[in-house]
Order: structure tokens, then sequence, then C-alpha cells
């Protein structure tokens, strides 16, 4: 089977990780935007990979004539850092939301697959020790809790979506990334305080010798993929071998991979002291509290425990992830401390 595949924010985490595993291993092509291209040194030239430089927001021609030319379609562009959700709450409807809506609707009009990211940000506050795409309900905070502008944005999309499948006018699948990490996650040279998520902004802080903090304590909970488990997950879903992902959400996360963010920020001390010219940061590092309206401002709410339950990728693709923690984490560590790929910019409105 060779598909084409067009994938919006490919300079993204996801985008990334996902164009080199399809042209390392499959015959498709890819046909790829985004704002900045410096993680798709694995891509470029590729006699597979068309990328083009662009904005999803502006280069709305190019991106219609691709709908309609490609088989698949993989919005991935989007804002995914919490501490934007509270800062600039309208970038975030107007590019998660609004821009992917375009896209969406091309996908309509010229009758193609998306396949689209949502969110495990969708459960929200839901105190459930798991979350089901079917059964679990979907909790948001007040308005003025600017942090679910994000969940929010994303949860009406896939209502839209879904809407349009109940139609018959839309075949999609939606994916729900439960905390994705791996090389190229965020750009840690360039960090900005809150521009990263966890794990990064974390390595972040141990390499420059900044105190880690942990916002409110860091007794919330966290269950970590690895990015390998996770683009196994998504070439499944793309694959769609029997229509088995259509029509469907999927939890893509590792329920047993779950630990607080305290947990987390001393696993990483410990790990990062093997490595060379840091043996000594146990001792030359600080964990400190720190309060969340110190960190990101009054609009930030948290999620206490975050689990998702895989039954329903585990049924339909028979996918269940294999890689624990302490891999994951040390293959992240590799990739930023060994290898040191020098990325440079900022990542804030790259693909996810
Ligand atoms: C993330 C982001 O919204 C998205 O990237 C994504 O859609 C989703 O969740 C996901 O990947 O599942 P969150 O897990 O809250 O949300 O994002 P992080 O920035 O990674 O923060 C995790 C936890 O660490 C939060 O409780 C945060 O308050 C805490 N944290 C973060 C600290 O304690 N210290 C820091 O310096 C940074």
């Amino acid at each position: 089977m060779s598909l084409k595949i067009l994938l919006l924010g490919a300079n993204g985490f996801i985008g990334s990780n996902l164009s080199e595993y399809i042209l390392r291993n499959r015959d498709w092509s890819v046909f790829a935007m985004d704002i900045q291209s410096d993680k798709l040194d694995g891509c470029l030239g590729h006699k597979n990979f068309t990328f083009v430089e662009g904005d999803i927001t502006i280069n709305r021609e190019w991106v219609e004539y691709h709908v309609k030319k490609c088989d698949v379609v993989i919005p991935l562009v989007a804002i995914a850092t919490p501490a934007t959700y509270v800062r600039e709450p309208l970038r975030v409807f107007e590019l998660d939301f609004e821009a992917n809506l375009r896209v969406v609707r091309d996908c309509v009009r010229y009758k193609k697959r998306v396949v689209f990211p949502s969110t495990s940000e969708v459960y929200g506050m839901n105190t459930e020790s798991e979350f089901d795409e079917e059964t679990s309900n979907l909790v948001l905070g007040p308005v003025a809790m600017q942090r679910w502008i994000y969940a929010c944005s994303k949860q009406l999309l896939d209502r839209v979506i879904f809407a349009y499948g109940e139609g018959g006018q839309l075949d999609y699948t939606l994916f729900r990334p439960f905390n994705w990490i791996g090389p190229r996650l965020d750009n840690i040279w360039a960090a900005k305080e809150g521009s990263s998520r966890v794990l990064t902004q974390f390595i972040g802080n141990i390499i420059r010798r900044e105190n880690i903090q942990l916002v409110d304590g860091g007794s919330q909970r966290r269950c970590f993929l690895y990015i390998d488990d996770a683009i196994d997950a998504l070439i499944r879903i793309i694959e769609n071998k029997g229509g088995q992902a259509s029509k469907h959400i999927f939890n893509i996360g590792h329920p047993k991979n779950d630990l607080s963010i305290r947990q987390l920020a001393e696993l990483l001390v410990r790990m990062i002291s093997r490595y060379p010219g840091y043996e000594n940061v146990a001792n030359e590092m600080k964990i400190v509290s720190v309060g969340s309206g110190d960190y990101y401002g009054k609009g930030y709410q948290d999620i206490t425990v975050r689990v998702p339950s895989i039954r329903n990728a585990e049924r339909y693709l028979g996918w269940k992830p294999t890689t624990d923690l302490e891999t994951a984490v040390r293959k992240t560590l590799d990739y930023y401390l060994v290898s040191k790929h020098p990325e440079t910019g900022d990542l804030d409105m790259s693909g996810m």
C-alpha cells in the first residue's frame, strides 16, 4: 500500500519523529509543511519527502491543494505548552481551533481521512483513576482559568470531527497523547521559562544549574510514554487495516509509567549524574516548590492524576507500549546530553 500523507506541523516533536519513521520504514510519500525545519535533518532531501516552509494560516491554498492530493491528512500544528495557554489564550484558540477547523473542513470537502491529535487534557479535572475514551466525563474549570482554553479548543474539535463522522461526511481517527517524551520534545537550549513541557524544562534547568521548580509541591502525577511506542500506535492508525481505526478515539499513553512530578525531578537528577560532566548535579541542584500563580499566572489550574485506559488501542489496533519509564528517560537524555543536537528558534508555533 503506497500512501500519500499530508503532515502539517512536520517540524514538531511528533511530526519530525513520525516523518523519520515513515521515510525509513514505509514506501509512503510525505508532503510536509512547517514554519521551521530545524528538526527535519533526517528527512530533508529524501526522495519521498516534500517539504514546504510555510504557515497553515497563510498558505491556505497549498494546504487545500494537498488535502485534495493526499490520502491521509495529519494536522499537527498546535501550541501545546501550558504556559502559553495562560499567557496567550487567543493565540491558542486561533491556531489550535480555528486554523485546524479549516483543515478538517477541507478533509470533509475532499472526502479525505483525517488523523487528528486530541489531547489527554480533554479529561481535565476528572477524578477517575483511569480515563476511558467513551465513558469518562470531560471536566474543565471556570472561564477565568484560561489554562483550559487548550483542552476546550481540542474538545470542541473532537466533537466537530465526531459529528462529521456520525453524519457520514468524514473518516477520522482521534488520538489522545498522554505526555509523550523523547528526542526533539522541546528546544532546551533556547528555553524560556515555561516554554517547554516538564521533562525538557527540568533537563534544561539541570544543564544550566538552575533550581528545579515544582509547581505547588510536585505531588501531581503524569504517565509518560516514549515516542517510539507512540509512533507505533500512529502507524497502525494511519495504516488502518480493515478500517480498524476509523471513527475511533484512542488514548495513547503508558498507564504504568505513572509518577509524581517530584519523583520525576528526583529521577532526572539521579540519572543525569551518570553522564560525564554532570557527576555532581545532585549536590549542585536544588529542588524547590513554587506556587502555580507565581509560575504560570492566575489562570492556571492543574490535573492531579492522569492515567489512560488503553483498552481501545489494544482491542482495535493490537497496540501496547513496551518502553518502561527509565528506558524512556535514558533514551531522551542520550539525545539531549550526548548527541547535543543543536536546535535553534522558538518552537511555540511549530507542530506538536
Ligand atoms: C501537557 C500539555 O498540555 C500538552 O503538551 C499535551 O497536550 C498534554 O499535556 C500531554 O502531553 O499529555 P501537562 O502535562 O500539564 O500538559 O504539561 P507539562 O508542562 O509537561 O507539566 C506537567 C506537570 O509538571 C504540571 O503539573 C506542571 O505544573 C508541572 N511542572 C512543569 C513543574 O512542576 N515545574 C516545571 O518547571 C514545569
